[in-house]
């Protein structure tokens, strides 16, 4: 080594080789950033004009949510750490007779997300590829708890890719503990007088209760 030449630990070098792993991993959380902030993630197949023309950025997570459960959040939130926007979208259904009403599923969402800036509650009824469109969001968030998920997602998926193949529909696998949790299941083992803590948030928890509480004095 030439006197005077101090020896670098990690030599510098461009793109990452040779730099020291805390400089690579602040240089990857820069450029992807920056890419978060200006929404040009290219996907496969896709044209650069095909997604600056809708925001990748932009998700949107629909669902009937009656009610929100722990496994809905989970996703949410995971949602809300990979996109600069999640709209949680509660589907108008007037087909179904729902037990909590879209008002009522609007309120508890926003409730359980008052404190993420970045996730918004709304409601949208007709095609969910409309309403991304309407909305200029780039990816649907769908949550797949086990394969029994699977089929009829992948159904979902590929229709709405075929109504709008500019719309990337987007995985998330819920954390391990609510994984067999579902809305369904929920309602069941309340109606039977069974405790749903800690699968749903505890205002759901609460309203539930509520709701039996009334429908029972109703009875009586
Ligand atoms: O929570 P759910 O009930 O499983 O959510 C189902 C939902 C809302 C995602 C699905 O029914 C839907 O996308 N409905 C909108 C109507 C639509 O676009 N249908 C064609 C889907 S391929």
């Amino acid at each position: 080594m030439r006197s005077g030449t101090r020896r670098r630990r990690w030599p510098a070098r461009s793109r990452g080789y040779g730099r020291s792993p805390r400089a690579t991993a602040r240089s990857r959380s820069t450029a992807a950033d920056d890419r978060a902030r200006s929404g040009r993630f290219l996907a496969c197949g896709s044209t650069f004009t095909d997604w600056i023309a809708m925001s990748p950025v932009l998700a949107i997570y629909p669902g009937s949510f009656d009610p929100i459960t722990m496994g809905h959040v989970d996703i949410i939130q995971r949602g809300a750490r990979l996109f600069e926007r999640i709209v949680v979208a509660v589907l108008i259904n007037a087909d179904k007779a729902p037990l909590f009403s879209v008002q009522e599923r609007v309120d508890i969402a926003r409730e359980v997300f008052r404190d993420r800036a970045n996730v918004e509650v709304d409601t949208f009824d007709g095609l969910l590829v409309d309403y991304a469109r309407r909305k200029q969001a780039g990816v649907i968030v769908k949550g797949l708890r086990a394969v029994s998920d699977f089929e009829y997602e992948m159904q979902m998926a590929l229709m709405n890719r075929r109504l709008n193949p500019e719309l990337e529909t987007v995985f998330m696998m819920p954390t391990e503990p609510y994984t067999y949790v579902s809305s369904r299941l929920v309602k069941e083992v309340v109606a039977l007088g069974g405790s749903v803590k800690g699968i749903v948030p505890d205002i759901v928890e609460r309203r539930l209760r509520e709701k039996k509480l009334a429908r029972e004095t109703l009875r009586a």
